[in-house]
């Protein structure tokens, strides 16, 4: 089973990041053989400053390795160092339709109206993604739920490939977590918790405070009931049940039979404190691993090297298939 999964460098990493995607990481270094990417390349599709992209990739990769990453039990990565993902893009493009591209959520979302002025990196971000997958022929990509849009169009652009130019690629499947695939904003918490949201309030970054967490808890909007449970109109509370239930390991079920009689403030409060606790070690072992830039770009290397033997050997075999290049 090999699994592959890519996190952007863009903004601080949030809750939503952690529960969603990264735990699903770590567990899957015990599940099969896991290929870990920072993707630096997908974050140039927006306006960005060349420093600050340097730097919030270091703090990625530090955020994933205190995660629990171990760079010894899977492959971890930086897109930009393994050339083979942006050959295969463009490979790809061959059997990538227009109007797919032009139907994906996130480009409508990320372009806006503006759809004329955005660059066309942002429009061909999707196959990228695809390329990203595909170069390993992985059979499973652990994901939150916002990213269910662009497996299907791996999984279709995979099978269009077999189908012109014979069976070359792995279909992949998603994996999206049963609890906590899409915390919301604790604030609009019918909005997910993003990373481009306004206002930092509905947002929880894994590296915040303490008092911050505590504060931003306490304050998430919930309703005028008061009963820890689910329902229409409960989002806000449902979300903060989920946040509980993934934390602890546990189910909502679990979570509204424990607080059955408890008020919203105390809830708040204990969610807050669970949280607290998950990032303490964490948070911890960021500082330490941050301040060794040398070393993240070493484990970087030695990631790249690993992940290069199994691109490039894909890449051979669709070059091939496509008649690119010379005979083999
Ligand atoms: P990115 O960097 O936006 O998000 C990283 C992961 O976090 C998940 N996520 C969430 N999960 C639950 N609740 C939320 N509110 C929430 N917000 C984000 C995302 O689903 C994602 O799994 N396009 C990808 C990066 C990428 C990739 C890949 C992913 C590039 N190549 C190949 C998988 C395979 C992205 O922007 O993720």
């Amino acid at each position: 089973m090999r699994i592959f999964s890519g996190i952007q460098p863009t903004g601080q990493k949030h809750l939503g990041n952690l529960i969603g995607a990264i735990d699903q990481y770590v567990a899957g270094q015990d599940r099969g053989e896991g290929l870990y990417c920072i993707v630096d390349l997908h974050a140039t599709t927006v306006a960005y400053d060349p420093t600050e992209l340097r730097a919030r990739t270091y703090d990625t990769a530090a955020i994933l390795l205190a995660a629990g990453l171990d760079p010894d039990r899977c492959v971890f990565f930086r897109q930009g160092d393994v050339m083979e993902h942006t050959e295969l893009c463009w490979l790809l493009c061959s059997v990538t339709s227009w109007g797919d591209l032009n139907r994906m959520h996130q480009f409508k979302e990320k372009a806006g109206n503006e759809r004329e002025l955005v660059s066309a990196g942002l429009f061909f971000y999707p196959v990228l993604q695809a390329a990203d997958v595909l170069a390993y022929r992985a059979n499973e990509v652990p994901v939150g739920d916002d990213q269910r849009q662009h497996i299907e169009l791996m999984r279709d652009i995979a099978e269009r490939f077999n189908s012109r130019f014979g069976d070359t690629l792995v279909v992949p499947e998603h994996r999206i977590p049963e609890v906590g695939a899409r915390i919301m904003d604790l604030q609009n918490p019918t909005m997910k918790m993003s990373t481009s949201s306004e206002g930092e309030q509905g947002r929880i970054h894994v590296l915040d405070d303490p008092a911050v967490i505590l504060k931003k808890f306490r304050s998430a909007v919930t309703d005028s009931g008061s009963e820890v449970r689910r329902g229409e109109g409960k989002e806000g509370i449902a979300n903060l049940i989920d946040i509980l239930a993934a934390v602890k390991g546990t189910t909502p079920d679990a979570i509204e039979a424990e607080f059955a009689d408890s008020r919203y403030g105390d809830f708040k409060t204990a969610v807050a404190e669970a949280v607290i606790d998950r990032l303490a070690p964490l948070q911890a072992r960021y500082t330490e691993l941050r301040a060794d830039e040398d070393a993240l770009e070493a484990a970087f290397k030695k990631g790249a090297e690993k992940a290069q033997v199994i691109a490039s050997a894909t890449l051979a075999d669709v070059r091939e298939a496509m008649g690119v290049g010379p005979r083999s």
